[in-house]
């Protein structure tokens, strides 16, 4: 141990001593407030206020996901051989069973962050059109990219740098929204006991514990404590991502509403999403399962992952999140990129089904984006700036099932509606057919260079005439504007 560890060591024992007579000072304020707010009977927050601390969140419908950290370095090779070609290689660490000195030995050396990598994250965010951007401050190796006084195993001490102030700064330089991912779950923590956590993953499962019996408490304060830093040390913060819970080890067990009361305390606006709690059906398609177990006390939104409900969740904030290949942290083995065509679409169905989209960046060890993943960013962003207005501020679209592509909305001021048509697949016979009611009075025109489009409302149907090859093979957008709320008819079989 050098001289300046054992001063570090010192002040953290000091600190945490400190911070563990605050915590129950905070416990004692948190129960007073509550009982305040109880005894009044009145709610946390009104529907007004939550719809318009929600309200940036919701129109945005785009935004960009980090997943960067020392698995970077290993990019999905384990002591030269390659651990696989497919998932998340930020599990690098549990996939070959790594104890965290181990992991730590092979990963930091690797871990190399060029100057400026941040500005690049942030600009190419922007140029997309994304309009907030989530990064791993700790994932569940529990590497800190932020400067923390609880640990040494941190950005500032192992690079000498504040990875997560550079990022922050970065995203709001470009006018972004910022959002803190954290993982709760923690492979490096003496203390996190995988034993009591067992329904989460860790890499010594199975084996005893090195260090001895662990105690869990001492964990959690140590997670509690390092939310403090993160809510406090980097001004404001629009979200924070939890990552992730499972049935018996999920809310009571991480102290989730003392955690979700002190974000609101040091972040009155923040948005936070739900997976400090055990949330089902995460990853399968029915969105069920997930409208069901949805609890406004849990979160603000609801996350499936790597996975578009087949229909919206009305009445429910929800973000998709995603990789662009099949893994969220970087690895050299994964190719299975999806197509910019792909991509775009996902957008626009989420977005047609009133749902936001977290795309996943996974930067190599020195912060350099893959430039498949750069490319495609690139045309998101070009096709954003042509139809952007599609998507932002938009909410779900009026039709259940559109055979040639998706449909979103807004309501304008004076009463009327404007719909969206995304055409996926440009008609042949010249006619794009939309289950609105005959009547229906409308003007249509190409959203792209605004060419009017002829609307045909005969007695069986309402149609656009429209000719040629589709203008844009992705998705083609028009505008269609109609006087007062749609009228959705059946679509003739
Ligand atoms: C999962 C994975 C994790 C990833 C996250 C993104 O929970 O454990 O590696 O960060 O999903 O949603």
């Amino acid at each position: 141990m050098t001289q300046s560890t054992r001063v570090r060591r010192m002040i953290y024992c000091a600190t945490a001593c400190l911070a563990a007579a605050l915590s129950l000072m905070q416990i004692s304020c948190d129960r007073q407030g509550k009982r305040a707010a109880a005894m009044s009977n009145s709610p946390v927050e009104t529907k007004d206020q939550r719809d318009a601390r929600m309200e940036w969140w919701r129109e945005a419908r785009f935004g960009m996901f980090v997943h960067w950290g020392l698995y970077s370095g290993l990019a999905g090779t384990w002591k030269d051989k390659s651990v696989g070609d497919r998932g998340g290689m930020e599990w690098i660490q549990q996939r070959v069973g790594a104890d965290t000195w181990e992991y730590a030995r092979e990963a930091v050396p690797r871990f190399r962050p060029k100057e400026g990598f941040a500005t690049d994250w942030a600009k190419l965010a922007h140029e997309a059109g994304a309009k907030y951007v989530v990064f791993t401050t700790k994932h569940h190796d529990g590497f800190c990219l932020f400067d923390s006084q609880y640990t040494d195993y941190d950005a500032r001490d192992m690079v000498g740098r504040d990875l997560c102030k550079e990022i922050v700064d970065a995203i709001r330089a470009e006018g972004l929204k910022v959002g803190f991912y954290h993982s709760v779950i923690d492979w490096h923590h003496p203390q996190y006991d995988y034993d009591k956590a067992n329904q989460l993953p860790h890499p010594l499962h199975g084996k005893s514990s090195p260090n001895g019996p662990r105690n869990h408490d001492i964990y959690v304060d140590y997670l509690h404590h390092q939310a403090k830093e993160l809510f406090s040390n980097y001004g404001p913060l629009d979200i924070i991502w939890w990552d992730y819970s499972k049935e018996g080890n999920d809310g009571p067990f991480w102290r989730a509403e003392q955690l979700m009361a002190m974000a609101r305390r040091l972040q009155p606006d923040i948005i936070s999403n739900n997976r400090l709690y055990h949330i089902p059906d995460i990853e399968k398609e029915d969105s069920s399962g997930r409208l069901r177990t949805w609890k406004p006390e849990q979160g603000d939104f609801t996350t499936p992952e790597q996975t578009i409900p087949a229909t919206g969740i009305p009445g429910v904030d929800w973000e998709v999140c995603m990789t662009m290949n099949t893994t969220w942290g970087y690895s050299d083995h994964d190719h299975q990129w999806k197509s910019n065509e792909t991509l775009i679409r996902n957008l626009i169905d989420i977005a047609s089904k009133g749902g936001n989209y977290l795309l996943n960046i996974g930067p190599k060890a020195d912060g350099s984006v893959p430039v498949e993943s750069v490319q495609s960013l690139q045309a998101i962003g070009a096709w954003m700036k042509v139809n952007g207005e599609s998507i932002y501020s938009t909410t779900a679209g009026p039709f259940e099932k559109l055979d040639w592509g998706r449909c979103t909305q807004k309501r304008l001021a004076n009463g009327k509606t404007r719909l969206y048509l995304h055409v996926f697949d440009w008609p042949k016979d010249g006619r794009l057919v939309v289950p609105l009611a005959s009547g229906t009075r409308a003007k249509a025109r190409l959203l792209a260079g605004g060419k009017p489009l002829r609307v045909v409302a005969d007695k069986q149907q309402f149609s656009i005439a429209v000719e040629g090859e589709a203008p844009d093979r992705t998705s083609t957008v028009i505008e269609l504007d109609l006087d007062g709320p749609p009228t959705v008819v059946k679509p003739a079989l």
